[in-house]
């Protein structure tokens, strides 16, 4: 079978920003048989998924961007209360989790309804409500597109931390994920109702003790209640990551903003909501000539009609500085920025 890759193909209808960008080249690539006969000659120059988590700020990509479409998912048992799911990259995350509830698996329920690819998803390390991939990841098989080889990588070889991975840094431009396995559970499984909003709102719907689909609905339910869709707002989901800062810093900040909410962690370090941060700088439902941040949650930006990359970039910037000058904290982008940044930044 031909491989075909299209010229001039723009990218606005495969991101969920919506931001136009045309790529030089471009090949949706359907098996991974396909995968290695073409990084043999031809050495991507951006690897796609959902487009979920991405910002094309070049208005041009020079070279082939390729997008794994490859589908399938599969499950076989593992021990008596385990099985490993096996999907493939090109399948959709949230299709994946209802695939999982269908044959009552649990594990994922926590991170329904989040927009992306299954071969992304690894990539950032996906997380809501309480549970990252990580928890459940068993491996990932990624090829090496300098050998043309696959390889397989453990949940510890990934090398997960909060919204990242070795896929996100060391083997960013040398590996493409083809697929991954999760270990879940059969049966007795393991709930997770540590997240505050979760817990409410079983509470509200009077569900004391919920299943793996109670609380698939009620994240659903949550989502569409506080986050954007993107079909409707193109964004990005989070655009910033939330940033830890020490104690110290917290408490400082503390003494003039008692409100400030801090999760703590180890070694006395302590996440605060970026979301907060930004509201605090006056920027929630903040809307420019074309972009702006959502009104319900500020950690959201939006394209509100036909902004370019660069004009959402833009803003980022300004809500970086602003929130520097007021809090000391410098944010971090959680949304992988595609372009050339020499002189932007
Ligand atoms: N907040 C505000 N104003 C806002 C938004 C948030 O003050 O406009 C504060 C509130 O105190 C709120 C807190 O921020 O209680 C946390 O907000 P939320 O529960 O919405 O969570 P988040 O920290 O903003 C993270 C993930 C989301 C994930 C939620 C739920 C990151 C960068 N984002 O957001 O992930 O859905 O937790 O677990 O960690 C994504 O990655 O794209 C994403 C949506």
């Amino acid at each position: 079978m031909y491989i075909t890759i299209d010229t001039e193909v723009s990218l606005k209808s495969l991101n969920t920003f919506g931001v136009d960008a045309i790529a030089s080249q471009y090949c949706r690539i359907t098996s991974a048989k396909d995968m290695i006969k073409l990084l043999a000659e031809h050495k991507p120059a951006l690897v796609l998924g959902g487009g979920s988590n991405l910002l094309f700020v070049d208005e041009r990509i020079e070279g082939l961007v390729l997008q794994p479409h490859i589908k399938g998912i599969e499950a076989i048992s593992f021990d008596d209360e385990h099985v490993l799911v096996t999907a493939q990259s090109g399948e959709n995350w949230h299709q994946l989790v209802g695939w999982c509830l269908e044959h009552n698996y649990g594990g994922l329920e926590n991170l329904s309804l989040i927009p992306g690819s299954v071969g992304a998803a690894p990539v950032q390390n996906i997380g809501a409500y309480g549970v990252e991939l990580a928890d459940t990841l068993y491996q990932v098989e990624a090829i090496n597109i300098d050998t043309g080889e696959p390889e397989m990588f453990s949940n510890s070889e990934c090398r997960f931390t909060y919204r990242d991975s070795i896929f996100k840094s060391d083997l960013q431009s040398t590996s493409i994920i083809t697929s991954a396995s999760f270990l879940l559970t059969k049966k007795k499984h393991r709930l997770n109702l540590s997240h505050d909003t979760l817990a409410e709102r079983l509470r509200q719907r009077g569900i004391s003790g919920p299943g793996i689909r109670d609380i698939s609905q009620a994240i659903i339910a949550i989502r569409q209640n506080n986050l954007p869709d993107p079909v409707k707002t193109p964004n990005a989901g989070s655009f910033f990551k939330n940033p830890v800062i020490s104690g110290e810093a917290y408490r400082e900040i503390g003494r003039h903003y008692p409100d400030i909410p801090g999760f703590e962690l180890p070694k006395q370090m302590v996440k605060v909501p970026a979301g907060w941060l930004i509201e605090q700088c006056g920027w929630k439902g903040f809307r420019g000539a074309h972009a702006g941040v959502h009104d319900r949650h500020a950690l959201i930006l939006v394209n509100h009609h036909g902004a370019s990359g660069l004009e959402i970039y833009e803003l980022s910037m300004d809500i970086i500085q602003s929130v520097l000058e007021r809090f000391g904290i410098t944010l971090e982008r959680e949304v992988g920025v595609i372009g050339d940044m020499a002189g932007r930044s």
